[in-house]
Formats: structure tokens, sequence, C-alpha cells
């Protein structure tokens, strides 16, 4: 069980300075592809405020994989960051171990977020940058060994990991067919996500996405009797749109899926799954309110409005309106407790020694 505390903000992302070292990489790999559009357009705002969670407590769900991590690699291996997001397990894995020279490729399906992950730790030579892209005629994300360069595919990777994302993967068997295609034999994978359906799960905690379903009949309730969000209560009796408000929170977080189906899926993909565990993480609601007021048109979006299904802009005063929503009905969502515990679901797989 961690403790519920608030982690110190980061210093310099740049405070490992001294303890760099040269990663060899394999010869002609290209670290940053330079002239990739998403390399050179300006770091945006949406991620900057994703990656401020890593100061939030709950960010502490990284803690475990950044110790296994630790346990499985060696000098000289190189580790693949699938979703890597804006960086923040391989810049917490170079600060904890600033003379391992393990080079980290990292994958993100998101040019945003790499654009940033890249501000912050593209100095390092012991990182590299690969973004996958949608193929709109295929309708499908590149798989990771179709935006690895041969020679990396020829030497392959030592592990993988997956962090806070497994659950947004539509294509799991495919994607982890193609993870299996780039490690090595015997190279461990490390997954983890709060937003798994695990029996395990200690009794009263939360699958993190779940607090926005539950969190609905608290803000029609707040919009039906509190008068300052009267302005929202004509759009509750409009069934049509309010089902399609459902279907587009349905496509920001995703319906949960069991722990089995995981665990079926990394099997099939031809991958030992090796160790399954858990850890209740304590979360600030202030923190989990900041977080989601990111996502708020997904989140709460029939309030006020939003341009994908009323085909106008909401004004920011519904916006500011809407934001307030959310933290009240947030609040009433957990009692008006200062925090609660979410449930982790961490998986280790190894590929097999004779595949
Ligand atoms: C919640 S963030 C987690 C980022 C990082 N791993 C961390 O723990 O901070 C989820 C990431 O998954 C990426 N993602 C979503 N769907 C994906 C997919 N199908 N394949 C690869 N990455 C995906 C998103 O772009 C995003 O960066």
């Amino acid at each position: 069980m961690f403790l519920l505390e608030r982690r110190a903000p980061r210093g310099s992302t740049h405070e490992g300075d001294r303890n760099r070292t040269t990663m060899k990489w394999p010869k002609a790999f290209v670290r940053i592809p330079a002239d990739d559009p998403w390399a050179t357009c300006p770091v945006e705002e949406l991620a900057r405020k994703y990656d401020a969670v890593e100061n939030h407590g709950w960010y502490r769900n990284l803690e475990p994989t950044l110790d296994e991590l630790r346990s499985v690699v060696t000098d000289g291996d190189i580790v693949i960051d699938y979703s890597a997001g804006t960086g923040i397990l391989v810049e917490q894995f170079l600060k904890r171990n600033p003379s391992q020279q393990v080079g980290f490729v990292l994958v993100d399906a998101s040019p945003k977020f790499l654009r940033l992950a890249l501000d912050k730790l593209g100095a390092d030579e012991r990182t590299a940058f690969r973004w996958i892209q949608y193929l709109k005629e295929e309708k499908r994300l590149q798989m990771l060994d179709e935006v690895l360069p041969a020679p990396l595919l020829k030497e392959g990777a030592a592990a993988l990991c997956s962090t806070n994302a497994i659950h947004l993967y539509y294509d799991l068997l495919d994607t982890l067919r193609a993870w299996g295609r780039v490690l090595k034999p015997g190279a461990t994978a490390l997954i983890q996500s709060g937003n798994i359906n695990n029996p395990n799960a200690a009794e009263g905690t939360w699958i993190i996405d779940e607090t926005v379903d539950q969190l609905q009949p608290l803000a029609i309730d707040l919009v039906r009797n509190n008068d300052k969000y009267e302005s929202f209560r004509a759009s509750l009796d409009d069934a049509k749109r309010m089902t399609a408000y459902d279907k587009l929170r349905a496509k920001y977080f995703l319906p949960v899926r069991p722990l089995s189906y995981y665990v079926d899926t990394f099997r099939e993909a031809g991958f030992d799954v090796v160790n399954v565990y858990e850890h209740s993480i304590g979360a600030l609601v202030a923190d989990w309110t900041d977080f989601l007021s990111a996502y708020h048109e997904g989140v709460l979006g029939w309030a006020g409005g939003c341009q994908r299904i009323d085909k106008t802009e909401p004004s920011d005063e519904a916006v500011t309106l809407r934001q307030e929503l959310l933290r009240d009905s947030l609040a009433a969502l957990f009692n008006h407790q200062p925090d609660f515990l979410a449930n982790w679901t961490y998986i280790t797989c190894r590929k097999p020694l004779d595949s």
C-alpha cells in the first residue's frame, strides 16, 4: 500500500547532465527523426497539462514498474517505452539511475505528447523517439515494428514498458504480436494500468475511469437542484442529445475490460505471463479533478455543449461553469473526503526463450 502524499515538484529536467554517458545505439540508427513534422512543431499546452500529473500523488503508480525495470535491464540494453506520452517514466528512470547506459525508444501515437517528451529528454543520448501514425486508408495505427528501423529490429529490445495506456488499445492482439516481433527471446514486457477490472482489487478501491461514469447522475442531480447550474437544466430533457454525449464520453473513456482479457490476449500473442499483482494507490480528489478538467468536454460535455455534437463552441462562461460542476460532482462522489484509493494492476510478461 502506498502512502498518500504529494511528490515534490521536479527540478530541472537536465539534472542528470553530469552523469550522462554515451549509449551505443545500432549503427546508422537515427535517434531523433528531426524532419518529421511532429518534431519541429511548438510544444502545446495540452501536453504540458498532462505532464503535470507527474506531481500528483497517484502517479506513484509508476514506482513498481520502475523497480521491476531496474531489475531486468543491464547496460547496453534497448528498452521500448510504448505509449510513452510525455516521457514521465523514462525521465524518472534516468533520474533514479543516472549512470545506467540503457537506450530508451519512446514511442507514442500522440505527436503533441511526443513533442514534449523530445523537449524534455531529447538532449540525452540515451533517448530516441518514434511516432506511431494513424493509417487512414487502412483505418489502423502503425504497428511497433513498422516505426522502428531495420538495425534496431535486428538487435531487438530487452524490455518494453506500457504504463497507463493498455486500456486504450483497440487492437490489443495485433499490438502485442508486434511487441513480440521487436523483443528478444527472454525479454520482459512490463504493463500496468488503473483501468483494468481486477477481481483481486482491494475492497473500496476505484477503477479511475469509472469515476467519470459514476459522477454523471450526481452532476445531473446538481443541475436539477442547484440554481447555480440552471443554464444547463433544459438540456437534460433532450434524450437524443444526452445519448450523443454518452457516446462521446465512451470515446474519451473506453469501456473497462477485465484482467482475464489482458492475460488471455498476452498468451494468445505468444507471451508467458509471469506475474500479475495489484496495488492500492492513494489519489487526492483535488488532483483527480485537476486531471479530469483537461478532458471536461468528454466528461461533462452536455453541460454547455461542444462543437462536435452541437456544432457550436461553448462560451467561456459555460466552460468555466462546467468545470465547477465537475468539481462539485466529484466532491459529492467521494462524500467530500479529500482522497480516495484506486486499484492499479501490474502484469509482467516474458517472450519465451525458444521463440
Ligand atoms: C495516459 S497516457 C500515459 C503516458 C505514459 N505512459 C505515462 O504513464 O505517463 C496514454 C498514452 O497512450 C497513447 N496511446 C493511446 N492509444 C494508443 C495506441 N493504440 N497505441 C500506442 N499508444 C497509444 C496516448 O497517445 C498517450 O500518450
